[in-house]
């Protein structure tokens, strides 16, 4: 086959590594990628939201099978277009792709379908919301802008104050323009946060293995909120049974209402849960593969990935079997630029690339580089994901900083205790 993936982050640079390294995949091509899928795959200069150019080039490439990135090419309509242009296509729909770009659908979907979730209302008046945080005694209380924000719009509030402060900045200051013109306040749940991704074609759904992510910039998990400063898969916190138990009332639920919907999901599901004393409750869905996440969870994957996102796209997801894992763990360490989650310096050349390609059970994923004058550059705030498998959380991490010790640029930091999490469940709770 030859595919296309669209998309430039390090996401997309593990899609792009795992489907060139997939028996049925001959060549990828990359739309617009960075300067590591220059490598794993052909760039091709072609915005990730240029629905009419992504078209005309899978016509005339004639790309087997089109697999979409970034939840803006998916809210965009990609899917549709190539949909109505008969081009296969792994990825929801515009109405699809609604679970993750109005957080009000995807609670009022919940809610229909009985999916366990955090109590919430929704406001579209800002007196509204404030009478209703008169009316409540309980805090802390999580404030959402309903639209898509970057990882931006969702609000832990300790107390009331910065609640109100938080509906302010999103309702009337319109922090994320109108992604903020409503609202959802939900109640605080308190647990271990996990990422269950599940490939499905509208039907049936085969869950990839559970992973964690570290979302505070700083170790210990202190500072702001990023998109990720680095993940590990597996997670000990999702244990068979419990994983089961999300398949169950979670994602079969889901996918099923979907379709009750006339939104049937064909894609990557993410569902984002908080592991609770009640058991597992969703924190939000993504209509996407998760980032970091999937650099670690594809590392482990064994089965031919070019295949399982056809038989996705086909609707022929039951006759795939289940999905084979390495069964060494894999952590995944986020390089990030100076300035990241703020402002970033872009434009330092990045150097000891070709020494940490060396080390075996490593690869360094691109997410925020590019090529000029034949030199990879950091060209955004999370610039690289390095990623390594070990016999054991312990090695695996070890392996993972040893690689990033050869990797420099002025300004160049990361967390020095990603998945430090994983062996402290480890050790709470032997199985
Ligand atoms: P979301 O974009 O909805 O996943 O929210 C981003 C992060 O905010 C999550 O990964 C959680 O850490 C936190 N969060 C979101 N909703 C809640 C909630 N109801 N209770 C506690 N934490 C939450
Ligand atoms: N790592 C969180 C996300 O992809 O949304």
């Amino acid at each position: 086959m030859k595919v296309l993936v669209i998309g430039q982050g390090g996401r997309e640079h593990a899609l792009c590594w795992k489907l060139k390294n997939s028996p049925s995949v001959e060549r990828v091509y990359c739309a617009p990628g960075n300067a590591g899928t220059a490598s794993d795959a052909t760039n091709v200069d072609i915005g990730a939201t240029d629905i009419e150019r992504l078209v005309k080039f899978a016509k005339s490439e004639r790309i087997d099978l089109t697999v979409v990135g970034p939840e803006a090419s998916l809210v965009a309509g990609v899917v549709d277009a190539f949909v109505a242009a008969n081009l296969r296509v792994f990825g929801p729909t515009k109405k699809a792709a609604e679970l993750e770009a109005s957080k009000i659908f995807s609670k009022e979907l919940m809610r229909k379908a009985n999916v366990p979730t955090a109590e919430y209302r929704s406001f579209t008046r800002h007196q509204d919301a404030m009478m209703y945080l008169e009316e409540r005694e309980e805090t802390p209380l999580v404030v959402k802008a309903d639209g898509l924000a970057a990882g931006k719009g969702v609000f832990v509030c300790e107390d009331r104050p910065q609640a109100v402060e938080a509906i302010k900045q999103i309702m009337l200051e319109q922090a994320f323009g109108a992604s903020g013109s409503k609202i959802v306040i939900e109640e605080c749940l308190v647990g271990h946060e996990a990422s269950i991704l599940a490939i499905v074609d509208g039907n049936t759904i085969l869950p990839l293995e559970a992973s964690q992510d570290h979302k505070r910039a700083f170790d210990n998990d202190n500072g702001p909120n990023t998109g990720g400063m680095g993940a590990y898969c597996p997670t000990p916190i999702i244990t068979s049974e419990l994983m089961d138990e999300i398949v169950e009332k979670v994602l079969v639920p889901t996918v099923h209402f979907m379709s009750i919907e006339e939104r049937p999901f064909k894609g990557c599901l993410y569902a984002g849960i908080m592991v609770t004393n009640q058991g597992p409750k969703v924190l939000e869905f993504n209509v996407r593969f998760g980032d970091p996440e999937t650099q670690p969870v594809l590392m482990r994957l064994k089965s031919d990935f070019g295949l399982m996102l056809k038989a996705a796209a086909d609707g022929t997801l039951a006759d795939f079997g289940p999905a084979e894992w390495d069964p060494r763990p894999a952590v995944c360490v986020v390089m990030a630029a100076e300035g990241y989650p703020g402002t970033v310096k872009k434009g330092a050349v990045i150097r000891g690339l070709d020494q940490a390609a060396m080390i075996d059970d490593a690869k360094v994923f691109h997410a925020g580089t590019s090529l000029q004058n034949g030199k990879v550059v950091a060209d955004g705030g999370r610039v690289l994901g390095v990623t390594a498998l070990g016999a054991d959380f312990s090695e695996a991490k070890l392996r993972a900083y040893q690689t990033v010790k050869c990797i420099r640029w002025q300004g160049a930091w990361c967390r020095k205790d990603i998945s430090d999490r994983a062996r402290s469940y480890a050790v709470a709770s032997p199985e």
